[in-house]
């Protein structure tokens, strides 16, 4: 199962849904940061955003992920892009973050929050952050209420802990920040640099795995989620969420 997730999802430009526009524009909602910020960039992946941000920004970043092919990825990258200088490769845990309190102006994540909790995520991280310092954060939820009964079944098995945009500014505000703005992610940033690039790869990777039952069953599982993204995106998408610190 490992082995088959990882030839999905390699050499992939990202590994959530995401694109440069939408990091820029919650970037630019940040107002009063140092000119060269610090910032952590937590389950970077092979770090699309951590390249645009470092542009951005102009200021140090620290991108951590536990996959090293991601980022060995996200090393090329950045110096093709030439701002090998700007970025730390580490591979470590965002469960197990250790950092001195307050190291950091800014503190990044897209689409990888889900992997701590985004409640457990946003109060464990927010020592790192210095006061008025700030958090953005892309995850899942329902954009329209009353979805249909087949993605709500869909989510109540793959990711139960889906809440409405409201539920989770709640979330935010109880856990001491303050909401600047959020937006949903346009549809355009699933499919370009993710789903797309991965709906390349599935023919191929069925008729190789096609007596194998365990890797077949996890390719039926990708072709599902993207099926109920083209059917249902109309109810649920990314939403970026810019907060500060209190
Ligand atoms: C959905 S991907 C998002 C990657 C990237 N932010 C992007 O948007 O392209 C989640 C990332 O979290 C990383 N990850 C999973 N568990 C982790 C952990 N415990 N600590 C650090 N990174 C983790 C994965 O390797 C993967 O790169």
């Amino acid at each position: 199962m490992h082995k088959i997730f990882y030839e999905v999802h390699s050499n992939l430009s990202r590994e959530g849904p995401g694109n440069k526009e939408a990091t820029k524009k919650a970037y630019l909602m940040l107002k009063d940061l140092p000119e060269k910020p610090f910032i952590l960039d937590v389950g970077c992946g092979p770090g699309m955003q951590t390249v645009t941000l470092a542009k951005l920004s102009n200021g140090k970043i620290t991108a951590v992920d536990n996959h090293q092919p991601f980022l060995e990825q996200l090393k090329k990258k950045a110096k093709e892009e030439g701002v090998t200088k700007q970025i730390t490769v580490v591979n470590g845990d965002m469960k197990a973050l250790n950092y001195e309190n307050g190291s950091f102006d800014l503190l990044w994540c897209e689409s990888a929050i889900f992997i701590i909790g985004f409640e457990k995520g946003l109060r464990e991280w927010k020592k790192l952050v210095k006061t008025n310092g700030y958090l953005v954060v892309s995850e899942l939820a329902w954009i329209q209420p009353n979805p249909p009964e087949e993605i709500k079944q869909f989510f109540a098995e793959v990711y139960p802990a889906i809440k409405t945009i409201n539920g989770n500014l709640e979330i935010i505000k109880k856990a001491g920040y303050r909401v600047i703005n959020h937006f949903v992610l346009p549809e355009e940033g699933w499919w370009t640099h993710y789903y797309k690039p991965i709906e390349a790869k599935l023919p191929a990777m069925k008729q190789k795995y096609k007596d194998d039952k365990e890797a077949t069953a996890f390719l039926a599982t990708e072709e599902l989620e993207i099926e109920m993204f083209r059917k249902y995106s109309d109810y649920y998408g990314y939403v970026f969420y810019i907060m500060q610190k209190t």
